[in-house]
């Protein structure tokens, strides 16, 4: 079986090749970058998929920095959506499984109870929005698909809120964190091994997912519970932060779905504790 990576020097799909040589089972993964495979170029997309044989499409490009997006719009719809079209046109021309990673911010964050695959959404950013639609593209245009939908993403890999919060304690810096948004906290290797298991289950169960560990906390809960690792006492709960990007103040993922399919889902704080582990096994 061969399966793309597309993004690879992104945190997700750099957990994905760290995870690979322990989950190979048969399969040969290809990982491409940006600069290797860029996923705007419709011709290159076409072009490699016509001139490689392949059985899954791991979709983790994109532009993810919510912030930026409210200014680099284009940009964003461009790669979150447009691009998205064209990988669903090629992996339908050639009867490729597409895995598609989404976002909890598709929703308003007007719930108080975790919003399920069947819920309306109803983006407030711009990110949110071009994620949305690269996920109608997906919809629209491909039978065989997986989109997940998670949140808060961390790893010991690229940059991520984890990473931002050790290294100011290294740094025995003070830290103020938003306490009035709710969320999971997701282990890039969590959502990692979902995805193996979809691939190696040959799951047909096709359709959207909500990808999501138990549990819920606010970013100030995630913060502090990192901290309390390093018997750190640097973190501060504050209201809100002003933003040019507004945030759902709740996105909790219902991940019944997830489980009623047979995967394995841990509690996030569970998650934390091992990337502890490892990040400070790697700084050592
Ligand atoms: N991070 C989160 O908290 C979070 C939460 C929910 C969902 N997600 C979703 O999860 C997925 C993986 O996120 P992540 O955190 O691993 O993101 P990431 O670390 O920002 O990685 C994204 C990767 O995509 C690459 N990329 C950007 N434009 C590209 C293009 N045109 N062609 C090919 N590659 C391109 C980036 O390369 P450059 O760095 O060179 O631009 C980067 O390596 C994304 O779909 C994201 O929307 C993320």
């Amino acid at each position: 079986m061969n399966v793309l990576v597309t993004g690879s020097n992104g945190q997700l799909a750099l957990t994905i090749k760290a995870l690979f040589d322990e989950n190979k089972k048969g399969i040969n993964f290809i990982f491409k970058s940006k600069t290797e495979l860029d996923i705007t170029s419709s011709g290159n997309i076409h072009e490699f998929f016509d001139n490689n044989t392949l059985d899954y499409c791991i979709n983790c490009a994109a532009f993810t920095n919510v912030e930026l997006a409210e200014t680099k719009k284009e940009e964003a719809f461009t790669i979150n959506s447009d691009a998205v079209k064209n990988l669903a046109l090629a992996c339908k021309k050639q009867g490729i499984v597409l895995i598609h990673i989404s976002t909890d911010y598709v929703f308003d964050g007007e719930s108080c109870k975790p919003y399920k695959e069947t819920d309306p959404t109803n983006p407030i950013n711009v990110y949110g929005s071009s994620k949305l639609e690269g996920e109608r593209h997906i919809m629209a245009n491909l039978e065989q698909y997986f989109i997940i939908r998670a949140s808060w993403l961390y790893s010991v890999f690229g940059h991520n809120f984890f990473k931002t919060v050790v290294k100011k304690i290294n740094n025995n810096e003070t830290m103020s964190v938003v306490n009035s948004q709710l969320g999971t906290p997701t282990s890039c290797e969590d959502l990692a091994r979902f995805i193996f298991f979809l691939i190696y289950s040959q799951s047909r169960d096709y359709g959207l997912y909500h990808f999501a560990p138990n549990g819920e906390t606010s970013w100030f809960g995630f913060a502090s519970y990192i901290a309390s690792h390093y018997k750190s006492d640097l973190i501060q709960p504050v209201g809100s932060f002003k933003t040019q990007a507004r945030r759902p103040q709740y996105s909790v993922l219902d991940n019944s779905k997830v489980k009623a399919i047979g995967a394995n889902i841990r509690n996030w704080q569970i998650a934390v504790d091992d990337v502890v582990i490892k990040y400070k096994e790697g700084l050592s």
